[in-house]
């Protein structure tokens, strides 16, 4: 959601924040800001925009300091204004802080410090927090107790870091994360690894309620009610260093490319690991897959090849639902979470009610150290590298091959998929090679009003995610919808303005698409076939390669729809890569 940064040591700080939020910044765009200490004086500079613009404007990378915290917002109180930006001042500037999540009793506390005599400049939750600590710390003029007082007040989710003007540096969790990356010149305390990588591979990742204080050159991190606590030194993947965008335009292009060399890989390191996930899956009387947004759409391909193919009884349900239907889950079950962050708060709250229910958790994530992989029995990675478009793309292809990999296993080769990989591997390059031609098509659509992409079978979902990422990266309304539902109330929608994508590869649901696509055409939409094998009903065809294991084909058959997504996007003249309104991290519910 929003980004935080804060950094204690040698260096000149303002620069280190801003290249950190610049990172960071696919997890919130709204607008950017920086505080810094010098002198013994807290200097804050925000403003609206993009990390880039900000800094163009008001110099974030000038400013004087060795101790100072930064933030990228994504609002959730407050407008996107300045006076909502953060770093947040209390009412002496004598501490300023950066806040991601959400304080629920913001309204009680801000009444609470009004009343005595505390007047707040925003109108978000977060400012909340700086009037606290100045409230405890003008008691006893210590920080530590200060923070252990303030935290016991907060309620929600939250992460936040708050710098004092004497130069202190302090913060603490709770279902946000945040962790320390250790340097030998000080210490970053980020909302993400990527804030801090560039400089060092040395993490700490900090348990909920913990408190972190970074005083002149130490480090202290305690336990709610103040007791030092060890939290032990992890080393993280340099790898995630390199998130340039080499020689593409955006970062949702280079994804979109990437997805053959990581379907390429994926999973081959991980065998032991696969044969334990597919251990737990056997030994299950149900298992209960979750995810949520495109994370969703690969747990309703898992339960179509896991209940048709591994013969293991399998539901889903969407991570923001889970917590309405709980029964039926027990200790005989196991939930299945898919997330690219592995902080999605949604997700993380079914996987802790499944918990509660005595289920056992796998997980499949992108990101190793996140909260998701830490709470999880199990958990396998799909280590696709940093995806910073906000359009999940790499990570869909590479939790649908993880996915067919695990099935396979427990079909002992069924599926098709170990022998098929490098087949498919071509087929994606192959795909990908109509990107030009995609691009013509996605000027045809420039004016569309809405977009339906139809498929039945294992090209449901599959249509479901073309839908998504054609609405979050052109803004233009686009359903996907199961084909043989149209005639039960969608047709009634289709007009000779209408544009239908048919998710159709050649397989036994492609004669009935096809009938659809009649039905359609007759009531004067344009009909766009994606397809191994052309038909006379389609205005506008887009060739996918042929591969015989057409099981596979839902990993092929979205590359098309990705590019169609990400060009409509540069007609529409929106930025594929931070779309309005939305984060790379959902991690407020
Ligand atoms: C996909 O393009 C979206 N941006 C979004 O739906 C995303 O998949 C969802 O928020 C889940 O994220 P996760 O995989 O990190 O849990």
């Amino acid at each position: 959601m929003c980004s935080i940064i804060g950094y204690k040591g040698q260096l000149i700080v303002a620069p280190l924040l801003v290249d950190s939020l610049k990172r960071m910044e696919y997890r919130g765009y709204d607008s950017v800001g920086i505080a810094t200490i010098n002198n013994g004086k807290i200097l804050v500079k925000k403003g609206v925009g993009k990390v880039l613009d900000v800094n163009r404007r008001l110099d974030l990378s000038n400013m004087g300091g060795h101790a100072g915290i930064g933030h990228t917002r994504w609002a959730t109180h407050g407008s996107i204004t300045e006076k909502n930006a953060h770093p947040h001042y209390c009412c002496t500037d004598s501490m300023a802080i950066v806040h991601n999540g959400i304080i629920e009793n913001h309204r009680v506390l801000m009444k609470e410090l009004i009343d005595l005599g505390h007047v707040f400049k925003s109108d978000t939750d977060s400012e909340v927090i700086a009037h606290l600590l100045e409230r405890y710390y003008a008691e006893q003029k210590n920080i530590k107790s200060s923070m252990i007082k303030t935290c016991k007040r907060l309620k929600g989710d939250y992460a936040f870091v708050a710098a004092l003007e004497d130069g202190t540096i302090c913060g603490s969790r709770c279902n946000e994360p945040l962790m320390i990356g250790s340097v030998d010149t000080g210490f970053f305390i980020s909302s993400d690894i990527l804030g801090f990588i560039r400089y060092t591979d040395k993490a700490i990742f900090l348990e909920n309620r913990d408190i972190v204080v970074i005083d002149s050159k130490t480090l202290q991190i305690y336990d709610p009610d103040g007791n030092p606590v060890n939290r032990s030194l992890t080393q993280v993947a340099w790898e995630l260093a390199a998130i340039d965008k080499g020689k593409y335009s955006h970062y949702t292009l280079k994804e979109i490319h990437e997805q053959p060399f990581i379907v390429e890989k994926v999973g081959v390191q991980n065998l032991d690991k696969i044969e334990e996930f597919c251990n737990i899956l056997r030994n299950s009387k149900t298992v209960f897959l979750t995810g949520s947004g495109t994370s969703y759409h690969c747990a309703l391909i898992a339960k179509h090849i896991l209940s048709n193919f591994a013969k293991i009884h399998a539901e889903t349900m969407i991570s923001s639902e889970f917590q309405y239907t709980l029964s039926g889950i027990d200790n005989t079950s196991v939930l299945l979470a898919f997330s690219q962050s592995g902080e999605t708060a949604d997700v993380l709250q079914a996987v802790n009610a499944a918990k509660r229910m005595g289920a056992k958790v796998l997980s499949i994530v992108n990101v190793p150290t996140s909260s998701l992989a830490r709470i999880s029995d199990s958990f396998l990675t799909i280590e696709c590298g940093p995806e910073i478009g906000v359009a999940a793309t790499k990570s869909f292809t590479a939790q649908l091959s993880l996915t067919y990999m695990i099935v396979d296993e427990l079909c002992n080769g069924y599926l098709g998929f170990k022998i098929n990989r490098q087949i498919l591997v071509d087929a994606l390059q192959e795909a990908l090679a109509a990107e030009n031609e995609i691009h013509g098509i996605a000027e045809k659509l420039r004016d569309a009003r809405d977009i339906y992409v139809l498929g039945r079978s294992i090209h449901y979902p599959i249509a479901l995610e073309g839908a998504l990422k054609i609405k979050e990266l052109s803004y233009i309304h686009a359903e996907g919808i199961a084909a043989g539902e149209l005639k039960h109330g969608p047709l009634a929608l289709i007009d000779v303005n209408s544009y239908v994508i048919i998710v159709n590869p050649n397989d036994t649901t492609s004669d009935n698409n096809i009938a659809s696509a009649h039905e359609i055409k007759a009531r004067g939409a344009t009909i766009i076939g994606i397809s191994n094998k052309p038909d006379e009903v389609y205005d506008i065809f887009i060739k996918i390669p042929f591969i015989k294991c057409n099981i596979i084909y839902p990993i092929i058959e979205v590359l098309p729809l990705q590019i169609l997504a990400y060009y409509l996007s540069l007609v529409k003249n929106v930025d594929p890569d931070y779309p309005r309104n939305l984060a790379k991290s959902v991690t407020v519910r």
